[in-house]
């Protein structure tokens, strides 16, 4: 494994929301840089940025019209290079959001694509060539829109405005002209013109990229046989010419990502894992309302044993497609998922503002494609000042709403208050970096089941650098066998003894 993931802890950084340097109520890329000492303190020492390049923003720019530009809204890529020198400088790495599935409609291959004249990149996208020929293979498809699709019926990755690029078929079917093999020409251009827009910002000094619905490249692929060899190319070109970067998936499915070369791969909110149930749907973290473990821990065990140590299984606090991890938790409960969070094996992703316990807002306007989403984009909150601090635009312009709650948890609140939750956030990380047996590769046992009532305790690490977490999100105190004679390193709530009570976390060595 990359050595410098070993010691990774992540912070995502939705950069609309982010800091505001020029006052237009958006966020920037000096913004970012800006706010690297405040990364930095809070333990963090690697960047994931949501995508930051040209776009029409329709799906908040996961939508890209050029690969090679960052969005003039975020500042110019002379900002990013100067974002990934001082990031260096500070010791912390930075994954940008490649987003190789599709593109915008405004993206020029995507132009020159939908002309019914031949060219060179008529076969970038997927054209049925007939606008009643329907697909098979791909979810949905955009046709019969004059200007737009002279082709025919194009596929789709995701909104309409996202058609998927032509990276071939799994099995193409000869009838239909249009489903290219994997290694026809076609297909092959479309991966090798992603892997010049990868080595573009690795050779500016990205550290690796986050992929978006790595999943998805390939059509008609049963148990993602090609995609999963489709990566194993993309990953021996990065060994070969930039053997220190990084790649993580959104994929959820460790056992296919992790043999396709993925470095990491995230547990979500969809696919497999049950990972809403440690923190969302009926928590496990939850005092009220707690939820079993079970299923999740059933998942977790089988699909490390399936992966090993050829790469990490994350989990991350939340994302910019979920609902914040504070919506279904109390601050105190957040400071136990955040012992767990930070206590686990794989690299800790830590979505912005979830280190304060920033609301999930229900039901506000939708902002470029976010629909329910947009509720855990909103402004990060620094500070008391206008606007929390975030931009000192008129309010009304602000990229998104922020949170009216005049109590809204700030940076420079929990800052100055001991015991808050970015007090806790700030100590934790801490904790895992100056102890080996909490880092990102070592092993991880069960001494639990993940029952309701019961508290959750493992084991870390391994020989004789061994140490223990026991956390007990429900309202009862329990008896945990396994704390006694031990000294504690870090607890939250009450932790002496062998009695962990009620709503309480220790870690113990
Ligand atoms: C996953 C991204 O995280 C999400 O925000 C986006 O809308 C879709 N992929 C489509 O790119």
């Amino acid at each position: 494994m990359t050595d410098w993931l070993k010691t990774a802890v992540f912070y995502e950084i939705y950069p609309q929301s982010f800091y505001d340097t020029n006052g237009d109520g958006i966020g920037d890329l000096p913004g970012i840089i800006k706010k690297l000492d405040y990364i930095k303190d809070l333990g963090c020492n690697a960047l994931w940025i949501n995508p930051c390049f040209a776009s029409p923003f329709n799906d908040a720019g996961y939508d890209v019209a050029d690969y090679y530009t960052i969005a003039p809204r975020y500042g110019t890529n002379e900002d990013m290079r100067e974002l990934l020198r001082q990031a260096h400088e500070r010791g912390i790495r930075v994954l940008l959001d490649l987003v190789p599935g599709h593109t915008s409609i405004e993206h020029e291959w995507f132009k020159a694509s939908m002309k019914s004249e031949k060219n060179e990149f008529s076969e970038r996208y997927i054209w049925s060539g007939c606008p009643w020929e329907r697909f098979e293979g791909v979810s949905h498809v955009i046709g019969g829109i004059n200007g737009i699709c002279e082709r025919g019926t194009a596929a789709v990755n995701f909104f309409s405005t996202q058609p998927a690029l032509n990276y071939g078929f799994a099995n193409p079917d000869p009838k239909k002209h249009w489903q290219l093999s994997v290694d026809a020409p076609g297909a092959v251009a479309t991966r090798e013109a992603m892997l010049d827009v990868m080595r573009f910002w690795l050779s500016m000094g990205c550290d690796g990229f986050r992929v978006d619905m790595a999943h998805s490249l390939i059509k008609n692929d049963k148990d993602s046989v090609e995609t999963i060899k489709l990566w194993q190319k993309f990953r021996a070109v990065m060994d070969k010419e930039f053997p220190d970067a990084v790649l993580i998936s959104e994929w959820g499915e460790p056992d296919k990502s992790i043999p396709a070369g993925f470095h990491m791969d995230f547990l979500l909110h969809f696919g497999p894992s049950h990972y809403n149930d440690l923190f969302r749907e009926k928590p496990f973290f939850s005092g009220k309302n707690q939820g079993g473990l079970q299923k999740f821990l059933a998942y977790y065990k089988d699909i490390r044993n399936k992966t090993g140590d050829r790469g990490m299984v994350c989990i991350p606090s939340g994302n910019h497609d979920m609902s914040r991890i504070a919506h279904k938790l109390t601050p105190h409960e957040l400071k136990l998922a955040f012992l767990f969070l930070l206590t686990v094996p794989g690299a800790p992703f830590i979505y912005y503002g979830d280190e304060i316990g920033m609301r999930y807002l229900e039901d506000i306007p939708l902002v470029e494609g976010g629909y329910e989403r947009t509720g855990s984009r909103t402004p990060m909150q620094w500070d008391g000042t206008l606007n929390a601090g975030f931009s000192s635009a008129p309010t009304n312009k602000l990229y998104n709403r922020l949170d009216p709650d005049k109590n809204r948890p700030t940076v420079k609140a929990q800052a100055q208050t001991q015991g808050s939750v970015l007090c806790t956030v700030r100590e934790l990380t801490r904790l895992r970096q100056k102890n080996t047996a909490l880092q990102n590769a070592e092993p991880i046992e069960f001494l639990t089941e993940g029952n309701a009532g019961e508290a959750l305790v493992f084991e870390r690490g391994s020989g004789k650098n061994k140490l223990y977490v026991a956390i007990n999100p429900s309202l009862k105190a329990v008896k945990v066998p396994v704390l006694k004679g031990k000294s504690v390193l870090y607890a939250v709530g009450d932790g002496k003894g062998e009695v962990l009570q009620a709503q309480s976390a220790v870690v113990v060595g």
